[in-house]
Order: C-alpha cells, then sequence, then structure tokens
C-alpha cells in the first residue's frame, strides 16, 4: 500500500481541507505514513496569505529536494493557497514538484496521481468549480481514540469582498454556498458520532446564503438592509434539527454581516457559545476606507456593543494588521485606542504584507519594516494586558469546559499524568488539574478555576462534576492531542 503524509500550513480552511485530503487519499487505498520522510507521496498544503507564509513552502521544498533525489519515484505534491497562486509556474520554478492542485480539485487527487504513476508529466490543476461546488462531507471522527469531541463542516467557500490587502479572493475564487440540508445532514452524522462542538467554516462565514433557498427567513431579517444575508436562519435550523449538538461556533464572520438578525439568534440560541471572533483589521476609518473593509469603526462598534449587550459576558477576538500603507502614527493610535474600547480578548496581529493580485499593491509600501515591527509590538502589549486581565478576573469562578484532549508535556500535573485539556464557552484554553484517572474526554465539565497563566486558565473539576466523571479504562488508547487544531483565539499570535 503506498504511503503518504500531509504537511499543513495556514488557517483552519487548510486543515480542514487537510482533513478532507486524508479521507481522499484513504478511500483510494493509500496508508498514512508516520513519518513524512518515510512517504511516497508527500502533499504540502500551502498559505499565501502573507508572504512569510510563502516563503515556507518555497524552503521547505528545498529542503525536500534531497528527500526526491534519494528516491525519485516519490511524488511531491503542492496544494492550498500558493498552488492555486502560482499554478504550472511552480512546476517551472521548482524541478522537485510533481503535482500542483488547487483548494477546489482536492477530489482530483487520486486519479492524479493514478496517471504520474503510470509515467504521466508533472501537472497542475486549479480550476475553480464555480458551475457546480463541491463541499466534501467529513468522514465520522477518528481521533486516536476513535472520538473526536470538535469538528470543522464548511458552509461557504470563496471570497466576494475585495479588502485590498487580500489574497484569498484570488486564491479561493468567488462566494460558493453548501446547501443547508447537507449541512444539517453532516452536522447531525457527526454528532450521532460523538462530537460535541462543530465550527462552521467560511472566508466569510456570516455572508451565507442556502442555495436551495430552503430557509424561513430569521427573525429580526431585514429584506432591505443589503448586508443581510441567511446566516442567522441557518444557525436557528441547525439549533433545531440537531438539538444534540452542544456548541456551534463559526469563523470567521464579516462585521457588515453582523445585522440584527444574527444578534437576536445569539440571544435567543443557547447552543451559540459567548465568544466571536470578528476581524476589524484597523481602528482608523482612514485606513479602513484605504482597506476598502465597508464598515466604520464606529459601525464596528455599534454593531459589536449590540451584541454584547444581547449576550451577557460575551468575548471578542479579532484580527489586526499594522503598517498598512500611508498608516500615520495617528492612524495607530486608533487601532491601540479600539483595542481598548471594544476590549479584545484575544487578538492576532500581523504586519502588511504586499500580496501578488491585491488592489493595494497600487498603495507604496511605505511603512518601514521597523516600525511595523515596533508597532506590533505595541499591539500585542496591549492586548496581553487585556487577557491577562480577563483571565485573572476568572479565579474562583465556576466554568463549563469542552475537555479536548490531554496537554503533551507529560508529568506537568504533579500526578505522573498528563492534563486534560479544553475550551469553556467563551474559548479560554482550561487545563484540569488533579483528574488524571478520570475519563473527560468530550464532556462538558464544570470547573472551579484556581488560577490564571499567561494566556489559558488552571482548574480543578467540581465536586459535583467529579462524582459524575467515568474512570478511564487502564490500558485503554490514550487519546492524545484534539484532532484539530482549536480555533486559535483567545491568545495574542502573529507576526
Ligand atoms: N476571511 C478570512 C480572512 C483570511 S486572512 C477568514 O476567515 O479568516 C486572515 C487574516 O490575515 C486577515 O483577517 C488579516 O488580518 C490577515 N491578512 C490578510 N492579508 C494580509 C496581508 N496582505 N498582510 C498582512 N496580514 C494579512
Ligand atoms: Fe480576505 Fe477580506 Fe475576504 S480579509 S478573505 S478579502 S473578507
Amino acid at each position: 500500500m503506498p504511503r503518504y503524509a500531509i504537511t499543513t500550513f495556514g488557517c483552519q480552511m487548510n486543515v480542514h481541507d487537510s482533513e478532507r485530503m486524508h479521507d481522499v487519499l484513504r478511500r483510494a487505498g493509500y496508508a498514512e505514513a508516520g513519518d513524512p520522510d518515510e512517504a511516497d507521496v508527500l502533499v504540502l498544503n500551502t498559505c499565501s496569505v502573507r508572504e512569510k507564509a510563502e516563503q515556507k513552502l518555497r524552503s521547505e521544498v528545498g529542503r525536500l529536494a534531497r528527500w526526491k533525489r534519494e528516491r525519485p519515484d516519490r511524488v511531491l505534491v503542492v496544494a492550498g493557497c500558493v498552488a492555486q497562486q502560482e499554478g504550472e509556474r511552480l512546476l517551472k520554478q521548482m524541478r522537485a514538484i510533481d503535482m500542483v492542485v488547487g483548494p477546489d480539485n482536492i477530489p482530483e487527487l487520486p486519479g492524479l496521481l493514478g496517471d504520474l504513476a503510470l509515467g504521466g508529466l508533472p501537472i497542475a490543476r486549479t480550476v475553480f468549480d464555480t458551475e457546480a461546488p463541491r463541499f466534501l462531507a467529513a468522514s465520522p471522527p477518528q481521533g486516536a481514540s476513535g472520538r473526536a469531541p470538535t469538528a470543522f463542516v464548511t458552509i461557504m467557500k470563496g471570497c466576494d469582498e475585495r479588502c485590498s490587502f487580500c489574497v484569498v479572493p484570488y486564491t479561493r475564487g468567488p462566494e460558493r454556498y453548501r446547501p443547508s440540508d447537507e449541512i444539517v445532514a453532516e452536522i447531525a452524522g457527526l454528532v450521532a458520532a460523538g462530537t460535541r462542538e462543530v465550527t462552521l467554516l467560511g472566508q466569510t462565514v456570516n455572508s451565507y446564503r442556502d442555495p436551495l433557498g430552503a430557509l424561513p427567513a430569521a427573525p429580526g431579517a431585514s429584506p432591505d438592509d443589503p448586508d443581510e444575508s441567511e446566516f442567522a436562519a441557518l444557525l436557528r435550523r441547525i439549533a433545531a434539527d440537531v438539538p444534540g449538538l452542544a456548541r456551534l461556533r463559526y469563523t470567521s464572520p464579516h462585521p457588515r454581516h453582523l445585522t440584527p438578525s444574527l444578534i437576536l439568534a445569539h440571544a435567543e440560541l443557547a447552543v451559540l457559545p459567548r465568544h466571536v471572533h470578528l476581524p476589524v483589521q484597523s481602528g482608523s476609518d482612514r485606513v479602513l476606507r484605504r482597506m476598502i473593509r465597508r464598515y466604520t469603526r464606529a459601525e464596528y462598534v455599534a454593531r459589536t456593543r449590540a451584541l454584547a449587550a444581547a449576550v451577557p459576558g460575551l468575548s471578542l477576538s479579532t484580527d489586526i494588521i499594522v503598517g498598512f500603507p500611508g498608516e500615520t502614527e495617528d492612524d495607530f493610535a486608533a487601532t491601540l485606542s479600539l483595542v481598548r474600547e471594544v476590549g479584545f480578548k484575544g487578538l492576532f496581529g500581523f504586519k502588511y504584507s504586499r500580496r501578488p493580485h491585491t488592489p493595494a499593491l497600487r498603495l507604496a509600501d511605505d511603512v518601514p519594516e521597523d516600525v511595523k515591527g515596533a508597532r506590533l509590538s505595541r499591539l500585542f502589549e496591549e492586548s496581553e494586558a487585556l487577557l491577562s486581565a480577563h483571565l485573572q478576573g476568572l479565579v474562583g469562578t465556576t466554568q463549563e469546559v469542552l475537555v479536548e484532549g490531554r496537554d503533551k508535556e507529560r508529568g506537568h500535573g504533579g500526578h505522573g499524568g498528563a492534563l486534560w485539556s479544553g475550551r469553556t464557552g467563551r474559548h479560554e484554553i482550561a487545563h484540569v488539574e488533579g483528574a488524571e484517572e478520570l475519563d473527560l474526554l468530550g464532556e462538558i465539565v464544570e470547573v472551579a478555576v484556581v488560577r490564571a497563566n499567561k494566556h489559558s486558565l488552571q482548574a480543578e473539576l467540581t465536586e459535583a462534576a467529579r462524582a459524575a466523571a467515568r474512570p478511564r479504562q487502564r490500558g485503554g488508547e490514550e487519546p492524545g492531542r484534539p484532532a484539530r487544531r482549536a480555533l486559535p483565539v483567545l491568545s495574542a499570535e502573529g507576526g
């Protein structure tokens, strides 16, 4: 049986696409290699959102040239956004690459590999499926222990916004939506197989419209509002049709579509947790206009205030770009003041990076690199302080944690075993101490917060939760890491 390995760079969408590639390859008779260096087929699922991410591919291919030389029958596949962006050019530039496949061409992967095995020439396949969009469903989750408590479900792909800095509309194509029946069926299947939490995925996830036209209008939806979508209607249908689902998250929404119908859904649906990741990019109206974000600072603040009023205890996280062309000290000060005003509890910060095919290429990249770096550091100082105060304020409270897996560092808990860890409803990371002997995977447990770490909480089970928990079976399989990378918010990161 030929063996394959997949290396993933970039966002949740890529993590999810890699899961689909695993499915497609396994079904075609490939087996996953334990060590990527041992694989017959190696897939690099790439990211091109910033230049640094694209460089990662180039250095990885450089490293793999030797791997290829050792056994020329090995196949190196480049998938993802750099594949879509560069297409055939990659084959010419880097001879070690045998195949380039775009995000919409994952189902064709086994066929293309078959052609290569028969002596076919290196090939690039990067065609958008605009006519008949395909959404590959997940096969039931398989963590190391057979139970994956969390899963991603794609509801739309592509992006019709034209944020002037962003290459995604070019690499992922126009917006295409998945039929609501398929979405509900996939989530119901996941929940039946043990999934507790689903994260709906899309580039502008809340611009969703049902191509079947099968959703009744959501309460509060205004047909005259150009920003109205059917996202709230979809959330309501999922909540009604899959009552066993414990938590329903989504990423990433666009502030433009945070309409009253979505705010009302948050107020009324218990399945929606009290955390939303809502990219803002900048706090300066001048910069927002030049970024073509299509909202003002005041609109962003008003909408998030309305959401916070509807959801007591809500926490927000965001994405911010520093050093966008023309960003002055005053513009950046406006961003810092917005971070304080909204009180983000998590933040991804990035230095502006010029990307091919983007409207902002027409603007001079005029903020010097060291100024970008200094602004990013100040931004992180601000957000770290907010997060730290927030986590500190939770010490002594009780929280409900969905247990996703066990921490890597063994012995870290003082009991010789790895700690269970998971997320609160607000998405704070929580490590659960003193429960190593219990089986908590996939459980939503009540914990008392005993300490705040830099980016997470340290907690213990409450008496009631301990009494209700199952002991771990001896000799059973270790659950290991969560089967997916968690939505990486409520931390300050980026670069
Ligand atoms: N809508 C997408 C956003 C994709 S890009 C989503 O679902 O997440 C993710 C983040 O990368 C953006 O929010 C933005 O903050 C950042 N980003 C995008 N293009 C960038 C660029 N050219 N330079 C720096 N950061 C960028
Ligand atoms: Fe990119 Fe803006 Fe779409 S950030 S993915 S163009 S909403």
